[in-house]
């Protein structure tokens, strides 16, 4: 892959584990004093920085973190042709006593390495990713948008950069993280439609890692129902299309006779870190909940006789999103309105004080990068 057209290494050198240094340039005038942050577009902001890094001859070279800039690309590069390409998102907020934290990272970490290995990618070591992403999280803070829903989304993903259109894994891959000033990803509670024709994922597929594949065939039923007025599929299993499964963009959760209901993760649903994150705060604050397969008949009755009292996504982009609208066939099951008391909003709170340290952070979620 040719290089990006500068040289680097210029400003400074930090370490970011014991193996491996990372070299730095930094860019010369941020863009950040011309950015208004006070309603950025989601995922169309972009800090002043990424960091990269790339595997050749069988290893991790020297990592780099650049001003935020285009790649250079052969046509023949193979991510282009096969989607060999893995990433995930992550975010950092601001706390309450004013530093910059990091969301469980480790977790992302670590479901990025099980992807990487799904896929046929290098793993990658983990203290390196987690010192890189502190060291860029820590350049590009002061990008992070002030106010309660303001926070950086940071995107770290690897494709496959050999140039060859052989069907094969690559040998060379670039790995890269960039980051985007976000607010809300969604702006109003959620009308989402049970999909039962297509499909997202399939047993024995790649539904539960984070590949590009699995949103790109998506995107036509979602355009489908996004034309009919629905924000986003609920996806239900390939096989019967009668369990439901997740929403695409985030995993899904029911209250379903006053327990807090989500999909047991079965190799077709995303583990999500939010799903994750909801339900062990759930279980501890001593609400009933259950993971298991959750059918569409039994949220259809129960949306019609009142047993669904709320459902909501979850995701690091979409945080909690409630869902207002089920369709279903060709009808719109409603949801009551919640009430900022609800339990879903209570869950968020919760979820949301640990996040900016307003409250102890017993889980040990919480990195601190400044
Ligand atoms: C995330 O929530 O981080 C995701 O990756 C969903 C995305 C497709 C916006």
């Amino acid at each position: 892959m040719p290089a990006e057209g500068f040289t680097f290494g210029t400003n400074r050198m930090a370490m970011i584990s014991t193996a491996t240094e990372i070299d730095i340039q930094r860019v010369k005038q941020s863009r950040l004093p011309e950015t208004d942050l006070a309603n950025p577009k989601f995922g169309r902001v972009f800090t002043d920085h990424m960091l990269v890094w790339d595997f050749a001859d069988g290893t991790w070279q020297r990592p780099r973190i650049m001003p935020f800039q285009d790649l250079e690309l052969s046509p023949a590069t193979l991510v282009l042709h096969y989607a060999q390409t893995i990433f995930e998102g992550m975010k950092a907020y601001r706390s309450q006593q004013g530093d910059v934290s990091l969301f469980r990272p480790q977790a992302n970490i670590a479901r990025m390495n099980r992807s990487a290995k799904r896929m046929c990618m290098p793993a990658l070591p983990e203290d390196a990713f987690l010192h890189g992403l502190k060291e860029l999280v820590r350049m590009d803070g002061g990008w992070l948008p002030s106010g309660e829903d303001g926070s950086l989304y940071i995107r770290p993903f690897m494709f496959a950069s050999d140039e060859y259109i052989g069907v094969k894994p690559s040998e060379g891959y670039r790995f890269m993280i960039f980051i985007s000033p976000v607010r809300a990803y969604y702006q109003e509670p959620l009308r989402v439609k049970l999909e039962l024709e297509y499909s997202r994922a399939f047993p024995g597929g790649t539904g539960e890692v984070k590949c590009g594949g699995n949103y790109a065939g998506g995107l036509y039923p979602s355009k489908m129902g996004q034309d009919e007025g629905y924000h986003q599929q609920l996806w239900t299993d390939a096989m019967e299309h009668k369990y439901i499964e997740e929403s695409g963009t985030m995993n899904v959760f029911f209250i379903i006779d006053g327990v807090l209901t989500t999909p047991s993760l079965d190799g077709t649903i995303l583990p999500g870190i939010t799903r994750d994150s909801i339900l062990t705060i759930a279980k501890d604050k001593g609400m009933p909940v259950a993971e298991r397969k959750v059918t569409v008949d039994e949220v259809v009755a129960g949306l019609r006789n009142g047993k669904v009292s709320a459902a909501f996504g979850a995701g690091t982009a979409a945080t909690i999103a409630p869902i207002k609208v089920i369709a279903y066939k060709g009808e719109d099951l409603e949801l009551p309105d919640l009430g900022a008391d609800s339990e879903v909003h209570r869950l968020g709170r919760m979820l949301d004080d640990i996040r900016k340290g307003r409250t102890p952070d017993k889980y040990g979620w919480v990195v601190h990068v400044s």
